[in-house]
């Protein structure tokens, strides 16, 4: 693995930030007979795989995309189900901090979740502000959302003309490299408002698999794929 990581930093090729569209949990555990809730949970173990093989990639950020604006639109028990996946988690991830040399960042608009909740992810994020691997969380994210919000926030800052560079420096995203290449798993073909600024030059990878049937030789094939692909950047 360590090799790995190595002949991917050192080549000019290399990824730098990867991106999840976690989709088809429902699905997963529909054509097992289970409720959708069965699907998050198995998703959650996924996404917990699939990010430690990221660090151990020496990929410097992914990020992954938990919870949208919009899905606050699904029944409230499936919400539940998976704030209380996610709650969960950030109870036990100092181990998988330290383990991984992780960095978690949560990305989106927080402040919907209660303060008990606000402040746990903050002592997450100063707890591993140190580490190597950047891991976004995004959490009642949307990707139109996040640009109006950058651009307030240069406005309050006493900003009145905007270019490109600023808004970059004022998204979600500030502390990651440049968005390398979104992966969306389930099969359709589509942003969903995800990231919208940062896919300006990414690459996509879709695939059939469902979330929860992503392996992380998978993240290794991907980024095979993805190192194969001439990105010219508007250029020729
Ligand atoms: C989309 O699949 C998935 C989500 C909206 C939730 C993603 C959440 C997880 C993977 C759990 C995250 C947990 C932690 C601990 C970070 P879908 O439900 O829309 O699937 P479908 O398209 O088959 O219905």
């Amino acid at each position: 693995m360590k090799k790995e990581a190595v002949v991917l930093k050192d080549s000019n090729k290399a990824i730098r930030h990867i991106a999840f569209i976690m989709d088809g949990n429902g699905r997963w555990a529909k054509r097992r007979g289970m409720p959708r809730e069965f699907g998050h949970k198995n998703g959650a173990e996924t996404f917990k795989r699939i990010m430690r093989r990221c660090c151990e990639l020496g990929i410097e950020a992914s990020t992954f995309y938990v919870f949208s604006t919009e899905n606050w639109k699904r029944p409230q028990r499936e919400i539940d189900a998976i704030l209380s996946l996610l709650d969960r988690y950030l109870d036990d991830c100092e181990q998988e901090i330290k383990t991984n040399d992780v960095r978690f960042i949560f990305i989106g608009d927080l402040s919907v979740f209660s303060v008990p909740v606000q402040e746990k992810m903050k002592r997450i994020e100063e707890f591993s502000k140190n580490n190597s691997h950047i891991v976004n969380l995004a959490l009642n994210y949307g990707g139109r959302n996040e640009i109006a919000t950058a651009v307030n926030s240069l406005i309050k800052a006493g900003m009145t003309v905007i270019d490109e560079d600023d808004i970059t420096g004022a998204l979600y995203t500030k502390e990651s490299p440049p968005l390398d290449l979104i992966v969306r798993t389930g099969g359709d073909l589509r942003i969903s408002n995800f990231l919208l600024w940062q896919a300006a030059y990414a690459e996509f990878y879709f695939t059939d698999k469902l979330w929860p049937e992503l392996v992380p030789d998978d993240v290794n094939e991907i980024i095979d794929n993805f190192t194969n692909r001439s990105r010219r950047f508007g250029g020729v």
